[in-house]
């Protein structure tokens, strides 16, 4: 029912939600990241035209809330994860993390999880997991109590001596997730982490991402492709336009907070990833360069 009312929400406010302009440095209580007017053109390269990839979008993460962003392939999401992160310097406009500008680089409170496989194949799990600690120099016995607390908390406890290549996919993939989480972030950008594996896993994974996005306190920022795993896992999902990259509706759950997958058999999960489908449809279609949304004969 909830879900039925969010949607009603925002299906009022058709097109790029309208936004307040606070000025800089000007974070809402509640707000751990903001991006102001942010645009990203990529420079022309070799011959090839400049690419607008993203905005101008204006967008504010509440701060301990678990976001989504869903939109179609080459739509900019990875460019406004890497924007938000301070990995990439946006062409115009403000991000700020914690009520203060990014300055090129990815703050200490932001944690960062790729799609790709980032283990480092040499090293064990336990010492994938205090690579980050270690290159900042933390005392050996934080070093300890840190990693085995993560070690823990992420499941890893039978594998701590295993290496990235005796472990499965979505295995190696918690570990990334356990060397992102040993740093404490506060906030927690994850770009398709879990493209790469199959369903069932994916769904456990999204399961295991809840309990410590719970346990931690910390926000989450997901990138993902699959609408059913953003509705479910979701305080709020973000849907994108075709490039460039804005938000077409930023649609509402209204989850609880301990929920976990079961909430795929609740009615309004399907309303909720029909409504996603629907206004993400004619995007996709945009995208693949066929403006006409077609009907089925
Ligand atoms: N480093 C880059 N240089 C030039 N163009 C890029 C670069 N990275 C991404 N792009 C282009 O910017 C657009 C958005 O890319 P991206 O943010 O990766 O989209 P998404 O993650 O939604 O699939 C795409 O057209 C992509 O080809
Ligand atoms: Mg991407």
């Amino acid at each position: 029912m909830r879900v039925h009312q969010a949607m009603a929400d925002t299906a009022s406010q058709p097109g790029p939600l309208k936004r307040s302009e606070p000025a800089a440095g000007d974070v809402r209580e509640g707000d751990i990241a903001e991006l102001q007017g942010v645009i990203h053109t990529y420079a022309a390269d070799l011959g090839n035209q400049p690419i607008h990839a993203l905005g101008p979008i204006d967008l504010k993460i509440q701060k301990g809330e678990f976001f989504s962003v869903v939109g179609p392939s080459g739509c900019g999401k990875s460019t406004m994860l890497d924007v938000l992160a301070g990995l990439t310097t946006p062409t115009e406009g403000t991000v700020l993390f914690e009520g203060r500008p990014l300055g090129g680089q990815v703050p200490l409170g932001i944690g960062v999880v790729f799609q790709e496989d980032s283990t480092l194949p040499w090293l064990s799990v336990w010492d994938n997991i205090a690579f980050g600690l270690r290159r900042n120099h933390v005392a050996p016995k934080d070093i300890k109590d840190r990693v085995d607390r993560v070690i823990g908390m992420t499941g890893l406890s039978q594998f701590t001596d295993s290496y990235p290549s005796q472990l499965s996919g979505g295995m190696r993939q918690r570990v990334c997730i356990a060397r992102t989480l040993v740093m404490d972030p506060h906030l927690i950008l994850l770009d398709e982490p879990f493209g790469a594996l199959d369903q069932q896993t994916r769904v456990l994974m999204g399961d295991d991402l809840l309990r410590l996005w719970r346990r931690t306190d910390a926000t989450v920022v997901l990138i993902t492709h699959a609408i059913d795993e953003a509705t479910m896992l979701s305080d709020r999902v973000g849907v994108m336009s075709a490039r460039p990259g804005n938000f077409i509706e930023i649609l509402s759950t209204g989850w609880s907070r301990d929920r976990d997958s079961t909430v795929i058999s609740d009615p309004s999960f399907g309303a909720a990833t029909a409504h996603i489908w629907e206004k993400l449809r004619a995007e996709s279609m945009r995208a693949l360069g066929r403006p006409e949304v077609e009907r089925d004969a």
